[in-house]
């Protein structure tokens, strides 16, 4: 157990900078009666104009099949929470939404018809002689088979190009394919309608504040990077634990399961800034450039090695917070015999010079015991046990975690003497809060990558190329699965840690994971 206290903050200024101006713009969102727009998009683009982010001219326009009025559209952006969960996050004043909804507008559509397109251009092009921005950001929201027409369809209603000096740039939603073939024709679909530099591929965990962090953390600071590799480091854990089932989102995450929702992107991009080298700059390219030669250095893995170093798992009924929680099979929409994993566990090597022989341990899951993603780089222990009379219990190796959620946090372990006239070393932890560090809200995820997308910064994004190294991984894996036989679903109870057989990945090494149930053993620094 770690004693932890909080280190003292020095924040000569913990006011956060005035936001960077972006160009006005109209934001053409396709997907507009979805619920991502309602909860997430238009409570982001409400507060990014609150804060001033946002040109005088940013007008947004809904896009979506279900006949409605301008008015309607707005109606039902209140009804369904999306000013109240505006208002919430912000001063709860009801007249700046209404100010702001002055600026939405919906266009009925079919995004699937490419007649559609060239109506679209010709509204738009009706708004800009009436004084809006020639600037366009056309942010795809739907569904993931929908990305190709939309695309195909900005492509030939000549969207995609700019207009009167103006820019056009696309916003495209994971899943960015389903696999490695399919994300690389989708790739040339894009890339044959947009240029690279107008593509933004959306991984919502590149706007979290902690995950910017990470590079702050490794590359503003010469006291970790020297420490940070195979000499001093003994293995990486990364844990994405949800208590969330799946919603109302079962037609989707049926066909998707938990690898492809979230190793495959989020977990990977935690990974890749976790060991990345550092760039040369901190711009979009010399960043992606860094992150893709990270993938490229994690092999993909044969069908025995998925067999001995990845763990699938599908929840059964349990309890979460004391209250019971239904099975995945029970979920409305989930067949009753489903093989989806909402589970996965996986071993994955990095194979390159800094890395080599340690194992970097990833995990993600729904309906476990607690929400929480953390990395936690496990140090060696030292190399000689100077202070033996410490009992076993008290003598732990450094450990630095790095929270980033459900609140923001980062931990340092180490050894200090116990008072007393015996010398016995005591792990203890100091702890660096966000929340307390710095008076001001954290951002919210997506409102930071709309505010980079209008202002044409990519390095939150992912480029094409690390879409592809992203699948590289995964797809052997999937594949793999296929072929094995149908695994023993369910396999752990909502509100657990997970399958027992996550823990036997770790076997025969003194590794362990850290625990997400709600009776935290913390094992190391943090967990508070
Ligand atoms: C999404 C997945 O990308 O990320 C969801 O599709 C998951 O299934 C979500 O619940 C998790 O995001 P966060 O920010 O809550 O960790």
């Amino acid at each position: 157990m770690t004693t932890v206290v909080p280190v003292s903050v020095l924040v000569a200024d913990a006011t956060p900078p005035a936001p960077l101006p972006a160009a006005a713009c109209t934001v053409v969102i396709f997907g507009a009666t979805g619920d991502l727009t309602s909860r997430k998009l238009m409570p982001a683009l409400y507060d990014l104009r609150r804060a001033g982010a946002l040109g005088d001219r940013c007008e947004v326009v809904g896009v979506g099949r279900t006949p409605l009025s301008d008015e309607e559209f707005r109606a039902r952006l209140r009804a369904s929470g999306g000013a109240a969960a505006a208002a919430s996050a912000g001063d709860g004043d009801d007249a700046r939404w209404r100010d702001f909804e002055r600026h939405i507008r919906y266009v009925t559509g079919d995004p699937n018809d490419p007649g559609f397109y060239p109506a679209l251009a010709a509204r738009l092009e009706g708004w800009r002689q009436g004084g809006a921005s020639p600037n366009r950001l056309f942010y795809v929201a739907t569904p993931a088979a929908a990305a190709r027409p939309i695309v195909e369809g900005l492509g030939a209603a000549g969207l995609a190009r700019s207009a009167d000096g103006g820019w056009s740039r696309v916003v495209l939603e994971k899943p960015f394919g389903h696999d490695l073939r399919s994300a690389q024709e989708l790739n040339g679909v894009v890339n044959g309608v947009f240029p690279e530099s107008a593509v933004f591929r959306i991984d919502h965990y590149l706007g979290k504040e902690t995950v910017q962090n990470l590079l702050v953390f490794r590359f503003g600071n010469t006291l970790f990077e020297p420490v940070w590799n195979r000499n001093y480091v003994d293995y990486v854990e990364i844990s994405a634990a949800e208590t969330l089932g799946v919603e109302r989102r079962a037609a989707f995450y049926e066909t998707t399961g938990a690898l492809r929702d979230m190793v495959a992107n989020h977990l990977l991009q935690l990974l890749a800034l976790t060991a990345m080298e550092p760039p040369v700059a901190f711009d979009a390219d010399a960043v992606r450039e860094q992150k893709v030669q990270l993938l490229r250095a994690i092999h993909p893995m044969t069908a025995d090695e998925v067999a001995h170093r990845v763990v699938r798992g599908q929840y059964g009924p349990g309890a979460i917070d004391e209250r019971p929680a239904p099975g995945y099979r029970e979920e409305p929409g989930v067949a009753a015999a489903s093989s989806t994993e909402t589970f996965v566990a996986a071993e994955l090597r990095v194979e390159n010079w800094r890395w080599a022989g340690v194992p970097f341990y990833v995990r993600t899951g729904k309906r476990l015991g607690r929400k929480m993603t953390e990395i936690r780089v496990h140090f060696r222990p030292t190399p000689q046990a100077l202070f033996a009379r410490t009992p076993d219990a008290q003598r732990a190796p450094n450990l630095i975690t790095l929270r980033i959620q459900p609140d923001e946090w980062i931990t340092i372990a180490f050894a200090a003497k116990r008072p007393g006239a015996a010398t016995r070393a005591v792990s203890v932890g100091a702890e660096f809060s966000y929340a307390e560090a710095f008076a001001a809200a954290v951002p919210d995820a997506y409102a930071t990558l709309l505010h980079d997308a209008m202002r044409g910064d990519q390095t939150r994004f992912t480029r094409g190329d690390e879409v592809e190294a992203e699948w590289r991984i995964v797809t052997p894996i999937q594949e793999a699965w296929t072929r094995l036989p149908p695994p023993a679903f369910p396999n752990y109870p909502a509100g657990s840690d997970g399958p027992r057989e996550a823990r036997s990945l770790l076997e025969g090494r003194a590794h362990r994971w850290c625990t997400i149930g709600p009776t935290d053993s913390t094992d190391g620094a943090g967990a508070p």
